[in-house]
Formats: C-alpha cells, structure tokens, sequence
C-alpha cells in the first residue's frame, strides 16, 4: 500500500494527456468500493471527503484513518491519495494538520485578493509536509454539501495569478456543475478551457465530473484536464442497485435485511461505475 500526494501523478497525467479519478467516499462501503476498483485496474486513485461527508462520518481524521486501515486490510498495492474536497480555510488547515496527502483549498467564494492570500497561506504550510494543494477560480455550479456555485466561467488572468502561487492542481469552472445535469445545459466550455490550458502548465481539475457526456470528458482531458471529480455517479448506481434488491423483495428472503448483504449491491455497482470512468479517463496501469 502506498499513499502518495498528487504531485507526480498529476503532472504526469497532464503531460501524458489522460486524467486519474478522484472520488467521493461517503462511508465505509464507498470506500472499500472505490480501492477495490482502483486495484482491480491497477491504476492510481484520489479519495476524497467533502467536509459534510467527513462530518457525517466523524471527524477528517476518522475518514484519513478508515481509508489507510482500509487500504491496509484489502492489501491495496495501487497509489493511493487521501485528499480533502472543497475544504474552507480552516478545514484545509485541520486536514493538514492531519496529515491528508492532498487539500483542496476552495477560496473561490471569497473577494480575489483575499482568495489570492489564503492560497499561498494554505501552499506554504502545505507544501512544508509534503502534501499537495487544489485551489479554485470562477465557481462550480450546481451544490454540493452546502457549497452553492453559479457555475461562472473562469477568468483567465485570475487562474494564471492562483496557478503562479505554486498550487500543484487548478479547479476552473469552464461550465461544469455538481450533481446531475439539467436538460437544457449548454455543455462544457471549450473556448475557455483552451484559453486557460494555453496560459498554464498546473494540472486542471473538471468538477461536476458525473453525467458529462463521455466525448465532452476525453476531449478536455486530451486539452489539459488531468483530474476528474466523480461523486454524484456513485451515488446514483448505488441508489439504483439498492433500489432493485429491495424492490425485488430481496430484504425479506432469508436474513437479506443484514445491512451486509443489503448494501453489497449498491457496492459491486459502485466498484463497477468506478472502473468504468476510469476506463474512460484513459488512466494507465501502474503494471
Ligand atoms: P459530481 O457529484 O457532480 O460528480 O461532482 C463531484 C465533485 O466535483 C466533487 O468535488
């Protein structure tokens, strides 16, 4: 078992042009599901808490230390990345403290110099033990765990001046949003995605990464996104397999209601979801 920050695997991803997944854990199931995927396909994978699935669960702490032992008891041979989602400052600051391999500082909510300040707050105390820094221009659309984004594009000049702080991977909005999709949107914003990928060499990160359409995802991991958020796509797979056990009367057969056998469906579809975006992501195998 390896846990890594995302330096290496990051750059080289943007170098090579593919993207590495980093997903969501929301509980125990979700992360056992998501390690065995990543091994099953012998590729390099970021977990990541949002700070409402790290209160749920616990503490940041508690999320770093199931994943490890996790890790630990599955004998997971692959990289792995424990990484903090849409951390505010002082989430950023504890999961550091904790010892997180990779901290997504979200500042992007914040007035831009003060935005501009935290980040290079955040990269030096970060980069001090070795762990890897996310920031964030223009918002993501969509909610997620509270965390309300319009969905803005990114502005150029703002995304080179976080970049040049030295943060080691760049969330731009170029029109993604979190969660599912509304019929009438527009899709990614390739225009701007050239613009900002012409300017700056830091890895890219696509949010929102569930539902895109997979044409629009490998075309802007072959432009510069090395990094794809996939939260909302497990959660629907594992609500559709649950879904069928219990509508197939599955939980009153036998001892079907033991929340083991109850959730292992909506488990296998998890580690199913996950290698399948990993496939799509092009990441290659470590083998
Ligand atoms: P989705 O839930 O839309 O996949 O977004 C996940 C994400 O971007 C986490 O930061």
């Amino acid at each position: 078992m390896s846990f890594v920050n995302g330096n290496e695997i990051f750059t080289a991803a943007r170098k090579g042009h593919y993207a590495v997944g980093a997903f969501n854990t929301n509980n125990l199931e979700w992360t056992r599901a998501i390690l065995k995927a990543a091994q099953e396909k012998k590729t390099p994978v970021l977990i990541q808490v949002s700070m409402g699935a790290a209160k749920y669960m616990g503490d940041y702490k508690l999320v770093k230390t199931l994943v490890e032992e996790e890790a630990r008891v599955m004998g997971i041979t692959v990289p792995v990345i424990m990484h903090l989602d849409h951390g505010n400052y002082e989430a950023a600051k504890e999961c550091i403290e904790a010892g997180y391999n990779s901290v997504m500082f979200d500042g992007h909510d914040l007035p831009f110099e003060e935005n501009l300040v935290k980040t290079k707050e955040i990269v030096a105390l970060a980069h001090a033990k070795n762990i890897s820094v996310e920031a964030e221009v223009g918002s993501i659309g969509g909610e997620e765990d509270g965390i309300i984004g319009a969905g803005e594009l990114a502005d150029v000049e703002e995304a080179k001046q976080i970049a040049a702080l030295g943060v080691d991977y760049l969330a731009c909005g170029i029109g993604n949003i979190h969660g599912k999709y509304p019929a009438n949107w527009k899709g990614l914003n390739f225009d701007r995605l050239k613009e900002l990928a012409d300017v700056i060499d830091t890895p890219l990160v696509l949010h929102g990464g569930s539902g895109i359409p997979q044409e629009q995802v490998v075309k802007a991991i072959k432009m510069g996104v090395s990094k794809v958020n996939i939260n909302t796509e497990c959660q629907l797979s594992f609500a559709a397999a649950t879904r069928k056990y219990v509508e197939a009367g599955k939980d009153l057969e036998g001892k079907g209601y033991d929340p083991r056998k109850l959730l292992a469906p909506g488990t296998d579809a998890i580690t199913d979801t996950v290698k399948e975006i990993i496939d799509w992501l092009g990441t290659p195998s470590v083998d």
